[in-house]
């Protein structure tokens, strides 16, 4: 049985639909993320997991209980937005010892280590005593984070935590928020329009569009078997060619480069060459008009000799090639 299930959600809001029946599941310790477009649905989702949104109709069940009517103190989560939501007025300690100061429960030396713990796990135990003015934008969201585990909730919402971050603090942080999902074992939904985010962290993708969700996978499934070209094109890169009445897609990496000699399904026209390093790009041009981007290894595209407005010989793998249906 999944640990968290929303069943049937629909949401609207005035004239807009922001959730058109959609049904989520997540298993105890998994990280799930939420990916897609801008407007899609995703903060309504997660607002309505947390109990912060009601739900028109549909429902959420947790750890086999009703909470569709549960009151968002009642539902035992952590939270951390896109924007760090910290007081400005109090340190990094303070913040952590505000919400663990509400638990009546927990005695003076509880809460005092609870916060030197939670402090460590993020790396921020040095910087305890400043305030979120004193800090980069990566401290400030890992104290938002150390905030929000320090109850020790039973699930974790994240809203784009490191939309606001630049690349590298980004991907330090998404590396530490793994590692700590993992090592809490916490059951997480994280928000997302980040595709590369979303490979990368998640044990499954729901990826939505348009008030509804379009596929549930694993990151190799939504890569590799997309069900229909939003998803396909939503997630990497990806070619659509047309071939007898039928819609077909390949990714850039799966199309093999080859020579006039060997076997080729098709040929195209050299429009763009990009060196990237390791693999090279290559925009090209086949007969019907189609552009078409290839990826090969800048090895291979030396070997064959790949210039600007010549000729190259394509082999589109079957067992590559998804067929949609029009
Ligand atoms: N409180 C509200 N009142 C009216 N409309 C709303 C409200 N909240 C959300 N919406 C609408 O519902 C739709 C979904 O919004 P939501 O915030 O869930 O999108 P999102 O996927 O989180 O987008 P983003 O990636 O930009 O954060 C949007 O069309 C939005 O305008
Ligand atoms: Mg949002």
């Amino acid at each position: 049985m999944p640990y968290l299930e929303v069943k049937n959600v629909t949401k609207r809001f005035e004239n807009q639909i922001a959730l058109k029946s959609v049904s989520v599941e997540a298993e105890k310790g998994e990280l799930v993320c939420i990916l897609g477009p801008s407007g899609c649905g995703k903060t309504t989702l997660l607002r309505i997991i947390a109990g912060l949104e009601s739900a028109d109709s549909g429902s959420v069940v947790i750890n086999g209980k009703d909470c569709t009517y549960l009151p968002p103190t009642k539902r035992n989560f952590g939270i951390v937005f896109q924007s760090y939501a910290l007081f400005p007025n109090m340190t990094v300690k303070e913040n952590i010892l505000f919400g663990l100061r509400q638990k009546k429960e927990l005695g003076k030396s509880e809460i005092e280590n609870r916060a030197a713990e939670v402090l460590r796990l993020v790396g921020l135990y040095e910087h305890k005593n400043k305030y979120p003015l004193q800090l980069s934008g990566g401290q400030q969201q890992r104290t938002a984070l150390a905030r929000a585990i320090a109850l020790s909730p039973v699930y974790l919402l994240l809203d784009e935590p490191l939309s606001a971050l630049d690349a590298k603090v980004r991907a330090k942080l998404r590396g530490d928020i793994c590692h700590i999902q993992r090592s809490l074992g916490i059951t997480t939904i994280m928000v997302t329009h980040d595709q590369e985010e979303a490979l990368t962290m998640s044990d499954r993708i729901i990826v939505m569009n348009n008030a509804v969700v379009e596929q549930v996978g694993t990151p190799r499934e939504i890569y590799d078997k997309p069900l229909n070209p939003f998803v396909a094109n939503f997630i990497g890169t990806i070619n659509f060619y047309k071939v007898s009445g039928g819609i077909f897609a390949i990714r850039p990496e799966k199309i093999e480069l080859t020579t006039r000699k060997e076997h080729y399904d098709h040929i195209a026209e050299i429009k763009r060459v990009e060196f990237k390093g390791a693999l090279t790009r290559i925009y090209g041009q086949l007969p019907q008009q189609t552009e078409i981007c290839v990826d090969v290894p800048s090895r291979r595209a030396d070997e064959i000799g790949i210039k600007k407005n010549g000729m190259m010989f394509l082999k589109f793998p079957a067992e590559h090639t998804i067929k949609y249906s029009v």
